[in-house]
């Protein structure tokens, strides 16, 4: 009997052992956790601290280093990159630090270009990443008469911009637009360029590898051939490089010299099809800006293909061609009559009748006088002061007017309206 209960006394102490050990282990094994946890909280809290710390350096650096009306910069270098391309690189002449921009980005120039009445407005993307605080870069293609029309002027911006040389001056508005790759975001990406239309998503391309994102990247980039390939050696060598890089050269008419695998890896256009062909599936933020058939194209097949218009953003080098669904205003607001628009110191009233016509083009239908830059909503040469009603807006403006005015070239009136024109 003793014996029995000698071997439960012992059972009884080895569980209670053994539950007291498991505590011991459990106890600790929090304690260990608990202190993972701690950390891991400690390193997100202070991850986050220092992306908002960044966040508002970078808001500081930006409202001391940016500029209102235009800033004096001297060109400091000219690079040809390829047929009728041609970079130029400019440093403020004060020589302090330039505010940080968003790849994408444009610059807005007033060109005192010889024998013209007026300044010459024009918009140009900054090609390059924005890591470079010291200059900007611009990639100009010099614009010749139409083919069916050769008797005309070549284009008076971009020819300027072709005849300037280290020294000559200019006069630069701040970095602005609409059209950028948000910095926070981290999500694939595929950039389609036509011809010069690679600027802004060059600076996209650079601003992605000079971060070290690893985020996947596509770039489709479509021209005649090696002739007009700019930035040639540099897209290899980021394609070479970087392993979440994928760059597709794209050429309609590869002559003799073209290599395929080398200097192009497919032939015709970019086009929807093509995406679908080399394309793993539709998840991407798609950015495009290339001729005006390419980005309408491109634009359906992609919605077609089921990318949500959210994730489709694109800029126009002019009037736009694109337009996403639900433009304002929607057919039905305009009255059968019109709306009417008072152009004040014109002391003219006429009506406008609808069919997404933009103010500027109402204004110069009617003889008004108004001054216009890219046409585009990016330059703000065209902003007029609104004295009576409101605008609607066909596009999203990349350039915000001051409150009270209206980009005349990309709104159009929201009920009776009087502008200061
Ligand atoms: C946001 C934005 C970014 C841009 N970025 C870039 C960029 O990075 N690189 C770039 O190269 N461009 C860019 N552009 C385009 C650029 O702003 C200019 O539109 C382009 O350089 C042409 O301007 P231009 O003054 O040379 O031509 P314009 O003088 O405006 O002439 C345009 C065309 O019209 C023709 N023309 C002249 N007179 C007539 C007439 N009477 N009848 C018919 N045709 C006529 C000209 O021969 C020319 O072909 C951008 C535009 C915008 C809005
Ligand atoms: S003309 Fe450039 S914003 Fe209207």
């Amino acid at each position: 009997m003793t014996g029995y209960l000698d071997y439960i006394g012992y059972a009884v102490a080895l569980l209670a052992a053994t539950y007291a050990a498991l505590s011991l282990l459990f106890m600790a094994r929090r304690n260990q956790l608990e202190q993972v946890f701690a950390r891991e909280r400690s390193d997100a809290f202070q991850k986050r601290v220092s992306i908002e710390l960044d966040q508002a350096q970078q808001v500081r650096d930006h409202q001391q280093r940016t500029w209102d009306g235009y800033r004096k910069f001297e060109v400091a270098e000219v690079v040809d990159e390829a047929l009728d391309v041609r970079s130029v690189y400019m440093r403020p002449r004060d020589s302090k630090p330039l505010p940080p921009f968003k790849a994408g980005q444009h610059l807005a120039f007033k060109f005192n270009v010889p024998g013209q009445e007026k300044p010459v407005i024009r918009c140009y993307s900054l090609s390059d990443g924005p890591t470079d605080t010291a200059r900007y870069r611009i990639s100009v293609k010099r614009q010749g008469p139409p083919p069916n029309n050769p008797d005309v002027p070549p284009g008076v911006g971009s020819n300027y911009v072709h005849s300037l040389k280290p020294g000559d001056l200019l006069d630069v508005r701040a970095p602005g637009g609409s059209f950028f790759l948000p910095p926070e975001s981290e999500h694939p990406i595929v950039l389609l360029a036509g011809g010069v239309g690679l600027t802004p998503m060059l600076s996209m391309l650079n601003y992605v590898i000079d971060n070290g994102q690893k985020r996947e990247t596509w770039l489709f980039f479509g021209i005649r051939n090696k002739s007009e390939h700019m930035f040639a050696d540099h897209l290899r060598h980021v394609m070479a490089e970087h392993e979440n890089v994928t760059i597709v050269n794209v050429y309609g008419r590869p002559s003799d010299d073209c290599v395929e695998g080398h200097d192009y890896q497919a032939t015709g256009y970019v086009s929807a099809d093509l995406l679908k062909e080399m394309l793993p599936s539709a998840n991407y933020d798609f950015y495009m800006c290339g001729p005006p058939p390419m980005m309408s194209s491109m634009f359906e097949g992609l919605t077609e293909w089921g990318v949500p218009e959210s994730r489709i953003h694109f800029e126009a080098f002019g009037p736009a061609s694109v337009k996403k669904t639900a433009p304002p205003p929607p057919a039905g607001d305009t009255p059968a009559e019109g709306i009417e628009v008072v152009f004040a110191r014109s002391s003219k009233t006429v009506t406008w009748k609808g069919d997404n016509q933009s103010l500027l083009e109402l204004a110069e239908e009617h003889g008004v006088a108004l001054s216009f830059g890219c046409r585009a909503g990016s330059c703000g040469e065209c902003a007029t002061a609104v004295k009576e009603g409101k605008v609607r807006y066909l596009t999203e403006p990349g350039f915000t007017p001051e409150t009270g005015s209206c980009l005349a070239c990309c709104s159009v009136p929201d009920g009776r309206i009087a502008i200061d024109a």
